[in-house]
């Protein structure tokens, strides 16, 4: 049986993924760094450190630590004025019916996100709330595809892994969820791509039918 569900944030339940992509862009073309949609895909899931590592693999040049600080930094505050524009009407489409859904089933909910802007971003969209745990960036010391946060959001649930559920956009998140010897659904970008995929969600809506079983 699945007895909790563990979503990820962002590309999951609000489309931050968009303005990770266009942070990051504005920062790499103000630095003359080449960043494409492709190389945006790399960064789900991932870090913010390790983001801009992959940004950084094709400029032909090391930084130091202290530069790297300041891109990253800078990156941040680009983020952050995005999210301040956030609202609760852009969690994406169903994320309030599928927690409802789960609450009406007995089905514990948390947050597993490699964010450290997850509580803000949970703050503006005012689902914080709604979530039994929250796992985020802020708690944990390897990234996803580490099982990490995954395992600390179970843990703060108190339920085993394998009753757990992950939902993910991201390959590193798939991979991390079926580290931890959880189940995984995957939705986004990821849906057909994914070998890491043991359910694939076009809508969160049919997550409704995976608990049913
Ligand atoms: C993940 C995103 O949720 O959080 C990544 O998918 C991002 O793209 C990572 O790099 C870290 O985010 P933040 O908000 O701590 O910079
Ligand atoms: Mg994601």
């Amino acid at each position: 049986p699945i007895l909790a569900v563990i979503f990820d944030l962002d590309g999951v339940l609000v489309h931050t993924d968009q303005y990770h992509y266009k942070a990051w862009k504005r920062m790499a073309d103000e630095e003359g760094l080449g960043f494409d949609e492709s190389a945006g895909d790399r960064l789900r899931g991932v870090s913010r450190m390790e983001s801009l590592d992959i940004i950084l693999e094709k400029s032909g040049r090391t930084y130091t630590s202290v530069e790297k600080e300041a891109l990253a930094e800078r990156k941040n505050g680009y983020y952050r004025e995005l999210l301040d524009r956030l609202t609760p009407a852009d969690a994406a489409p169903g994320s309030r019916d599928i927690l409802a859904v789960c609450k009406q089933q007995g089905i514990k909910v948390a947050i597993g996100s490699s964010s450290r802007n997850t509580p803000v971003i949970l703050e503006r969209l005012g689902l914080k709330h709604l979530f039994e745990a929250v796992a985020d960036g802020n708690e944990i010391v390897n990234s996803k595809p580490d099982p990490e946060v995954f395992l600390l959001a179970a843990q703060k649930l108190a339920i085993d892994p394998e009753y757990c559920i992950v939902v993910e956009d991201a390959e590193a998140g798939l991979i991390a969820a079926k580290r931890a010897g959880m189940k995984t659904a995957a939705i986004g970008i990821v849906i057909n791509s994914s070998a890491a995929a043991d359910y694939r969600l076009h809508r969160l809506e049919e997550l409704t039918a995976v608990l049913k079983g």
